[in-house]
């Protein structure tokens, strides 16, 4: 489609920016169609450090065996391969990362961007991309899927999902996939007290009522906080407090 720039330029262009970082993003994979980014990570002999982006990805999958919608070639859908340490950490890097990118693609219009924990970001209450984590071979894979281009939704994500072009954003998807790469690597740096910070300034369900799914367990409440590195404390009717890991949680309602 004209004015974006074409999937030729994608590889230098993110070498260039990876090359120039401190940290341990050094090789990057550019596909032109993948199934997903994150099986295409495990079969392609990656190491710590890669990162793999498609141009086309048609069967992305999210959270809970979750379907992603195809980005046809309107989304951004990365997966960074990362040492499979502290993966609550990850997550939130991720959700950290993804939210920072899309702060600064709203620069100009009026979005209310924000974290729904641990990881969905939404824009002005509508999801605007999501994170993955998988461990496979000692690698945490971190998916992205973010919503750039999108101008239409199937009815059932109509009035859930959102892209920066229909939030009035002009920019391109390699733009966007260079800030998340940007700001992945220094919140990769950051300690857990800045994460933290960091993440409750962008956080959505703190002090609301949600009920949540661990397992076949669930847990109604009041969200008391989101400790980034342990997960969600939540008081129950009854004033009991427990703590919900991100890997395991899913919420039912809120
Ligand atoms: C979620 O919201 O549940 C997470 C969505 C993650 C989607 C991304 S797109 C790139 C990567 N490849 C996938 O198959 N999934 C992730």
């Amino acid at each position: 489609m004209s004015g974006r720039v074409p999937i030729e330029h994608w590889q230098a262009n993110i070498e260039a920016v990876l090359l120039g970082l401190p940290g341990g993003l050094k090789r990057v994979m550019v596909l032109r169609e993948t199934s997903s980014t994150q099986d295409a990570a495990r079969g392609a002999g990656c190491i710590a450090g890669d990162v793999i982006v498609a141009w086309r990805q048609t069967h992305g999958r999210g959270r809970f065996g979750r379907r992603w919608e195809d980005t046809g070639e309107d989304g951004v859908a990365m997966t960074i391969t990362l040492p499979a340490e502290r993966v609550e950490r990850l997550s939130i890097i991720g959700g950290l990362a993804a939210a920072r990118a899309i702060e600064l693609a709203c620069a100009g219009v009026q979005a209310n961007v924000g974290i729904k924990w641990p990881n969905d970001v939404l824009a002005n209450g509508r999801k605007i991309a999501g994170v993955l984590i998988e461990c496979a071979g000692g690698m945490a894979l971190m998916g992205i899927g973010i919503n750039v281009h999108q101008r239409s939704w199937p009815a059932e994500l109509g009035d859930r999902a959102t892209s920066l072009e229909q939030l009035g954003v002009a920019t391109d998807r390699l733009n966007v996939m260079i800030d998340v790469l940007l700001h992945l690597q220094a919140c990769l740096g950051m300690s857990d007290t800045w994460l933290a910070e960091e993440f409750a300034r962008c956080d959505l369900l703190k002090d609301t009522d949600a009920a949540f799914r661990i397992g076949q367990r669930e847990v109604r409440g009041r969200v008391l906080r989101v400790e980034a590195m342990l997960g969600l404390a939540v008081r129950d009717e009854a004033g009991v407090e427990h703590w919900l890991p991100a890997a395991t949680t899913t919420i039912v309602k809120d």
